[in-house]
């Protein structure tokens, strides 16, 4: 068995519609595939048309499945109940969302405008949200269970310097995460969320590692793997097989809780000396030769 081999049973989101936001490029993409695969109808929604539409007949061709696509800008409510509506129509219900959609860009804080901060706050906390309230107040009108998978990011918690809006955003919504958990825990409706780490992707290498705009010395030093116990990146299908977990009835339980996914990436950063990763093995006999000198010394001082 290898990570890279799709993970549940077959069928098992057999009956299931799903709405994937973001859902023609990148991660979307791949779990859009896979949740085809293993039997949902998958409405795939952002701005741009032809990409969807391209996106749909491609993995309708590859799997077999039923895609809608819809064009939607999750930063207007009018546009989600729009999409609401003709997903309603292709399928009769929604039983899961999942809020992927985002917009991103390394930049200093400074240098970016007031509207450049709106954009991507916009794009993740409020579409997060207006598809929140879109679904789940149907679904608890209709006394429906639902789920709601909201992809956020490893730095959610620790927020990240350079990339300060969506720190910002993908907070607030690992927050709506867990508060609705609480809240419409009571009505079926489950909250849950991943936390990537790197997993490549044309839309997040433009714009977070863009290698063209580097030195050779800047890419090397930044270069995601290094900064990642396991040594790599994610595989999409990882990415894929938590996610159609999270949707499915398999997870039934599982509630308020997010999931990181990056090979240890944010631990890594976050501990005081694990940066001494760097050291070479060599130089640890003297550098413990060191500390039990000191040691001794210390002792023979309190002894005399
Ligand atoms: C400073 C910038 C800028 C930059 C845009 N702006 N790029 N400011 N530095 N590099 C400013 C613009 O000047 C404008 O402000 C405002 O931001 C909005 O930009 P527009 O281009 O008008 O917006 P729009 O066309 O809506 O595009 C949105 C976008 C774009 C976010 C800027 O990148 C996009 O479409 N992204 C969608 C996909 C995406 O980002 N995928 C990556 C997700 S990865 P002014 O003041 O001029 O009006 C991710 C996590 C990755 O989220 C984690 C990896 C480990
Ligand atoms: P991506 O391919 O750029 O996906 C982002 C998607 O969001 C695009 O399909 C884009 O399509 C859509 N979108 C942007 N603005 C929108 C709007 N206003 N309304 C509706 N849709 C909009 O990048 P990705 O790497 O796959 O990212 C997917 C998710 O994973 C994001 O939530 C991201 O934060 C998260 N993530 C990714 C990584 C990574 O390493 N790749 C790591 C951590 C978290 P349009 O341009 O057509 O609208």
């Amino acid at each position: 068995m290898k990570y890279t081999e799709p993970m549940l049973k077959e069928n098992a989101l057999q009956g299931k519609t799903i709405v994937v936001t973001g859902g023609g490029t990148g991660l979307g993409k791949s779990m859009t595939r896979y949740f085809l695969e293993l039997g949902a109808n998958v409405v795939i929604t952002s701005r741009k048309f032809g990409i969807l539409e391209s996106t749909a007949q491609e993995l309708a061709d590859e799997t077999g499945g039923k895609v809608l696509p819809v064009a939607c800008d999750v930063r207007h409510y009018e546009e989600v109940m729009h999409m609401k509506q003709l997903a309603y129509e292709a399928f009769g219900q929604v039983d899961a969302v999942v809020n992927n959609a985002a917009g991103n860009f390394i930049s200093p804080t400074e240098r970016l405008s007031h509207r450049a901060f709106d954009t991507i706050i916009d794009i993740v906390l409020r579409g997060t949200y207006n598809c929140t309230l879109a679904f789940g107040k149907d679904w608890i009108e209709q006394k429906q269970k639902g789920s709601f998978l909201n992809i956020s990011v490893s730095y959610a918690w620790t927020g990240s310097g350079y990339t300060v809006p969506s720190a910002c955003a993908k907070a607030g919504a690992l927050a709506l995460t867990r508060s609705l958990a609480a809240e419409w825990g009571k009505y079926g409706i489950r909250s849950n969320a991943i936390a990537p780490g790197p997993f490549p992707t044309e839309g997040a290498w433009s714009r977070l590692f863009p290698e063209e705009a580097m030195s050779e010395e800047l890419i090397q030093k930044f270069k995601p793997e290094n900064a990642i116990p396991l040594g790599r990146v994610g595989e999409h299908q990882e990415l894929a097989n938590l996610a159609a977990y999270l949707v499915s009835d398999y997870s039934s339980y599982i509630n308020g809780e997010v999931i990181t996914i990056d090979g240890g990436e944010w631990l890594l950063g976050a501990g005081e000396f694990n940066k001494l990763r760097d050291v070479p093995e060599e130089a640890w006999d003297a550098i413990e030769e060191n500390i039990r000198n000191s040691n001794k010394k210390n002792k023979a001082q309190n002894n005399s």
